[in-house]
C-alpha cells in the first residue's frame, strides 16, 4: 500500500444533496480547526454548468445552510480551495479537461496525492470510473472512494465492486458506511475492547438477547425513486445496522487497524444465520402523527400505491460459539415516535436470588441487568443496577432498579459534536482505512438481505400498516413478545 496524505480531494457529485449538507461543511469544519493538509485542493465536478467562481458560490450558501456559524472558521480561506470542472460522467468526454484541472490544482510535489470521492447515481460509478482509466486518473497514488447505495443486491454490488477493483486495489478502495464515522460508535470499541469489565461477560452465559433499533421520524424526504426501490431493508439493514451489530458480536481485534478490525467483522457477519420469513416483520406507514404535526401515508407522499416496506424488525442470530441461542432484534423505521439510535445489551437474570420470597407484597422486584448504549441523539450509556430500596425492610428486602449512567457530552466538556464525514473525509485524506467497509463484509451483509428477500418473495410477504408515529405494526411487538422479550422504549 502507498502511503500519501492526498494533496488533491475530486469530488464527483459536488453540487448533490450529499455535498451541500454533508460535504462540504465536514470539510469546511475540519479546514476551520485546522486538520486539512495545507495544500489540499478540493476540485468538486457535476453536470451543472458552473465556473470556479459559480461552485464557491453554491458552497458558501451550502456551509450558510448547513454548517453552525460557530464552526464555520475562516469561509473564505476554506472556499479558496475549491475549483469546479463541468463533466457528464456518462462519456469520455471531459475526462481529459477533468485530469488538466486536477493537475493544474495540485503541487506538484511527488509526495501527494489524488483521493476521489463518488457520490453520484450508482449507474454512473462504470462510467466514472472508465473515464478516470482513460484520463490516467487511476494510478498507484489515486483513492477511491464510494458512497451507497453500492448495488440493490449481492450480484449488482458484486459488479459494481468488480468495476471498482479493474481499476483500484482493494487497499485503495474506502467504502462509506457513515455509521463508522460517528463518534458513538466508535465508542462501542472503545466501551467493549478499553474496559475489562465487559469482555469476561460478552457473551450468551450471561447476555440473554441484544436489541438494536435505528427509528427515524422522517418520512419519503422526497427520495422517491431511490427510497422506493430500495426499503428499509436494504436502505438501512444491509449498511447501518449489519455494521452495529458487527461491532457488538465482533471477537476482540488484536489491534485497531483496518485488517484486524474488519476481519473481525466479516466474520460475524458471515456467521449471520439465514432469517426465516416469521421471523421478520415488514411494515408501511400510513397517514398519522409525528411529534405532534400530522403527516400523509408513504403512498400519498409517493403518488402512488407500492409494497415498499418503510419499517422492518428482524430477529438474527449469530450462529457461532459466543452467542449460540442469544437473538439479535433489529427494527428501523421512518415515520415512527421518535429519532433515536440505540443497543441495548439485555443481561440474563442472577441464577439464584437470595431474596426471594423476603417481599410480603409480592416479589422482590428484581430485575436482570441491561446497559442501553445510546448513538443518537442522546449519547449516554446507562448500566441498570439493582439498589435495594432504603428502608427497615419489615416485610423483607425490596430491590429497585438505578441507573448507572454515562453522559457523553458531560463527561467531555468543550468537544464539540462532530459531522460524521468529517472523520471518514479525514481518514480518506490520510488512507486510513479502519473505519472503510471492505468488499467481503459488503458481500457477506448482501448475502443475508438477499436470502431475506428471497424469503419475503416465496412467503407473498408485504408489509402490513402502521400508522405514523408509531412503533410500527403489531407483529413487531409480538415478534419480541413470543420470546417473552419487550422493545425497550
Ligand atoms: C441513510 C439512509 O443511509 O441513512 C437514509 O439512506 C437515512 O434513509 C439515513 O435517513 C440515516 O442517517 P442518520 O445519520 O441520520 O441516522
Amino acid at each position: 500500500m502507498t502511503e500519501f496524505a492526498a494533496d488533491r480531494l475530486l469530488l464527483f457529485g459536488a453540487t448533490g444533496d450529499l455535498s451541500r449538507r454533508k460535504l462540504l461543511p465536514s470539510l469546511c469544519a475540519l479546514d476551520a480547526d485546522g486538520l486539512l493538509p495545507e495544500n489540499l485542493a478540493i476540485i468538486g465536478t457535476a453536470r451543472s454548468d458552473l465556473d470556479d467562481a459559480g461552485f464557491r458560490d453554491m458552497a458558501r450558501a451550502a456551509l450558510e445552510e448547513f454548517l453552525p456559524a460557530e464552526r464555520r472558521g475562516s469561509m473564505a480561506t476554506f472556499v479558496n480551495r475549491l475549483s469546479y470542472q463541468q463533466l457528464d460522467a456518462s462519456t469520455l468526454d471531459g475526462f481529459e479537461t477533468l485530469a488538466q484541472k486536477v493537475a493544474a490544482a495540485g503541487t506538484g510535489s511527488d509526495n501527494g496525492g489524488l483521493a476521489i470521492f463518488l457520490s453520484t447515481a450508482p449507474s454512473l460509478f462504470g462510467p466514472t470510473i472508465a473515464g478516470l482509466e482513460h484520463a490516467g486518473l487511476t494510478g498507484e497514488r489515486v483513492r477511491m472512494c464510494l458512497e451507497k447505495p453500492l448495488g440493490t443486491d449481492l450480484g449488482t454490488s458484486a459488479q459494481i465492486n468488480d468495476a471498482v477493483a479493474a481499476a483500484f486495489s482493494e487497499d485503495r478502495i474506502f467504502r462509506i458506511d457513515h455509521y463508522l464515522g460517528k463518534e458513538t460508535v466508535q465508542n462501542l470499541l472503545a466501551l467493549r475492547f478499553a474496559n475489562i469489565l465487559f469482555e469476561p461477560i460478552w457473551n450468551s452465559n450471561v447476555i440473554e438477547h441484544v436489541q438494536i433499533t435505528v427509528a427515524e421520524t422522517v418520512g419519503l424526504e422526497g427520495r422517491v425513486t431511490f427510497y422506493d426501490d430500495a426499503g428499509a431493508l436494504r436502505d438501512m439493514v444491509q449498511n447501518h445496522m449489519l455494521q452495529l451489530l458487527a461491532l457488538v458480536a465482533m471477537e476482540p481485534p488484536t489491534s485497531f487497524d483496518a485488517t484486524a478490525v474488519r476481519d473481525e467483522k466479516v466474520k460475524v457477519l458471515r456467521a449471520l444465520r439465514p432469517a426465516s420469513a416469521s421471523e421478520t416483520v415488514t411494515g408501511q406507514y400510513r397517514a398519522g402523527a409525528v411529534n405532534g404535526q400530522a403527516v400523509a401515508g408513504y403512498d400519498e407522499e409517493l403518488g402512488k400505491e407500492s409494497a415498499t416496506e418503510t419499517f422492518t424488525a428482524i430477529k438474527a442470530h449469530v450462529d457461532n460459539w459466543r452467542w449460540k441461542g442469544v437473538p439479535f432484534y433489529l427494527r428501523t423505521g421512518k415515520r415512527l415516535p421518535e429519532r433515536v439510535t440505540e443497543i441495548l445489551v439485555q443481561f440474563r437474570c442472577v441464577p439464584h436470588s437470595i431474596f426471594e420470597g423476603s417481599n410480603a407484597n409480592g416479589g422482590t422486584g428484581l430485575q436482570p441487568n441491561s446497559l442501553l448504549i445510546g448513538i443518537q441523539p442522546d449519547e449516554d450509556i446507562t448500566l441498570s443496577l439493582m439498589a435495594k430500596v432504603p428502608g427497615l425492610d419489615e416485610d423483607g428486602v425490596r430491590l429497585r432498579e438505578v441507573p448507572l449512567q454515562i453522559k457523553m457530552p458531560d463527561a467531555f466538556v468543550g468537544q464539540h459534536r462532530r459531522i460524521a464525514y468529517e472523520r471518514l473525509l479525514l481518514d480518506l485524506i490520510k488512507g486510513d482505512q479502519t473505519l472503510f467497509v471492505r468488499r467481503d463484509e459488503v458481500e457477506a451483509q448482501w448475502e443475508w438481505v438477499d436470502a431475506i428477500r428471497a424469503e419475503w418473495e416465496a412467503h407473498g410477504v408485504t408489509p402490513k400498516t402502521y400508522a405514523a408515529g408509531n412503533w410500527g405494526p403489531s407483529a413487531a411487538i409480538a415478534l419480541a413478545e413470543r420470546d417473552g422479550v419487550s422493545w425497550h422504549e
